[in-house]
């Protein structure tokens, strides 16, 4: 008989608050957007250059005879980036044209930061995105496949959107400051006290992040809707890529490593840094693989979700992690579909966790680890597991620190495992023997010790005992202890039989 005990009490205050914390910042965020358009159209009408004018007239007042649809090779408000005072045709701004050296030779910083200073004065004046976020119309900062050497990072100045840097090489150069970013889409410095969001759908493409074992690759503070696409993100001393507040940041088809290798490098159990830092809510990681840092992604914020990642990033052997959910309490994670190439999961406290349809390499594993001892709805199910067949568990708890006591609502099962010792929440078994006591041991296999909610059993009589004579006897039998994940099935007289049982840690639907 499997008791169904739905809604049950403890451990549910936590999730439930940050869901509704980040469902009321997401209508905050709509609302502000919806005003500040509107306050937007408002506030130009009055200061603005001709085209805007007309586009804004259509909206408000009467269409002056003389409208036309904006012209952008003639408007005077492009023509006036260029650094050679012509007119531009486009907002395709080359960083070679406001100065920049493409052989990696000099100083490129303050160039680059031109021409994103000129796709600045490019933008339609009054257009915004995000609150208070200029719209810069999709102009590119394009690199044209050079090398460029940053002797500090590329700061974008705050309140821009619309906006994609692609295209070639920043190098960092020796004296780079070794807590700075190549690119840093942050108002102040990595300084983070403020939560205003400060840019918006700013593209990161096909670009070589090389920190040159300076600083790091991009940091994205307190920015909405960020892309980092195709990158290769090389030589961080701290992080490859730092997304910290803000939300949606996509981070997609990349390459992230602090050094290059191939895997089973002689320096391996030196490797530091973290190549995916995600102190923020809302990120998706699709498509990357990390093959050199001491963390692969570290996360620290709600509500991100980890697809198709490859780590062999640090093997567990040198203390390497893989993926590392250090959000006790409210973790409310996704790992899905991802490859742990001999570096493994950390997660600490975990609440709200599903890790599914992920392939865990050389004894790669998960590891939760307990800081105030609560675990709460975590699933992982439908992984495969490889090991070297040393025993490695595939889960596995770590109470080192102190013993996890709010236990809720755990599902670890229908893993694939060869080579590794195998863990589980749920759990099939039979005892076949004669006498009067059967004993299924579930010890070896039930992840938390000493806990059984549910528990079905059948005894299958096969015969009496040797000596009796026909009939097979009919028996009473019941279960007489389950401690210790052992359980032990007795029947009244001696018979030959089949105890088969099936148990779960949790109460409810899971198994
Ligand atoms: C960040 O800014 C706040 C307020 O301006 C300041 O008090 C704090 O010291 C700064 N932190 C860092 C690390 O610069
Ligand atoms: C159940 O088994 C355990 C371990 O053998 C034993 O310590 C405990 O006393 C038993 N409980 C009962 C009710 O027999």
């Amino acid at each position: 008989m499997v008791v169904v005990r739905w809604g049950n009490g403890g451990g549910d205050c936590s999730p439930r608050w940050g869901v509704s914390v980040v469902v009321a910042a997401v209508l905050v965020a709509v609302g502000s957007a919806l005003a500040g358009a509107d306050a937007g159209e408002v506030t130009v009408a009055g200061a603005l250059p001709r085209i805007l004018h007309a586009h804004v007239g259509k909206v408000h007042r009467p269409r002056p005879p003389h409208f036309s649809p904006p012209k952008i090779a003639t408007d005077g408000a492009l023509s006036q980036v260029s650094p050679a005072g012509t007119s531009r045709p486009s907002r395709v701004f080359h960083v070679t044209e406001f100065g920049a050296d493409p052989t990696g030779t000099k100083d490129s910083t303050q160039a680059i930061s031109d021409a994103v200073a000129g796709a600045m004065k490019a933008a339609s004046p009054g257009r915004t995105l995000f609150t208070g976020i200029a719209d810069l119309g999709g102009a590119e900062i394009h690199l044209d496949g050079g090398v460029y050497i940053l002797r500090r990072p590329l700061r974008l100045p705050p309140s821009i959107g619309n906006l994609k840097i692609h295209g070639g090489s920043l190098v960092a150069a020796d004296d780079f400051p070794a807590e700075g970013y190549l690119i840093e889409l942050s108002a102040a410095a990595t300084n983070t006290s403020s939560s205003q969001l400060n840019y918006e759908y700013i593209t990161l493409r096909d670009l070589v992040l090389d920190a040159n074992y300076r600083g790091g690759g991009a940091a994205i503070v307190n920015s909405l809707r960020t892309t980092v696409d195709n990158c290769y993100v090389i030589h961080f001393a701290t992080d490859g890529v730092l997304v910290r507040g803000g939300h949606e940041t996509f981070i997609r088809s990349s390459f992230l490593g602090q050094h290059i290798t191939a895997g089973g490098d002689p320096a391996e159990k030196d490797f530091s840094g973290v190549a995916i830092n995600l102190a923020g809510n809302d990120n998706a990681v699709t498509d990357v693989a990390i093959f050199s840092a001491a963390t692969g992604v570290l996360v620290t914020g709600q509500a991100n979700i980890l697809t198709g990642v490859h780590c062999y990033n640090k093997a567990t052997g040198f203390g390497g992690v893989g993926i590392h959910l250090r959000l006790p309490g409210l973790t409310q994670t996704r790992i899905i579909g991802c490859y742990l190439d001999f570096t493994g999961i950390v997660a600490e406290d975990p609440v709200e966790l599903l890790v599914a349809g992920s392939f865990f390499l050389g004894d790669a594993n998960i590891v939760l680890r307990s800081v105030n001892g609560v675990v709460s709805g975590v699933n992982v199910v439908d992984n495969m597991f490889s090991g070297s067949g040393k025993g490695v568990e595939i889960v596995r708890l770590d109470e080192s620190t102190r013993r996890f006591t709010a236990v809720e609502q755990v599902v670890v099962g229908r893993n694939a495992v060869v080579g590794m010792k195998e863990r589980a929440t749920f759990a099939k078994g039979v005892a076949s023997g004669e006498g009067r006591s059967w004993v299924v041991d579930f010890s070896s296999l039930l992840l938390f010790p000493d806990r059984i909610e549910s528990l079905q059993y059948t005894l299958a009589v096969t015969g009496g005992a040797a000596d009796a004579p026909p009939p097979v006897p009919f028996t009473a039998h019941g279960v007489r202890n389950v401690s210790g994940n052992r359980v032990v099935v007795e029947s009244q007289v001696p018979v030959s039989a089949t105890v088969y049982a099936s148990v779960d840690q949790f109460l409810g639907a899971s198994g």
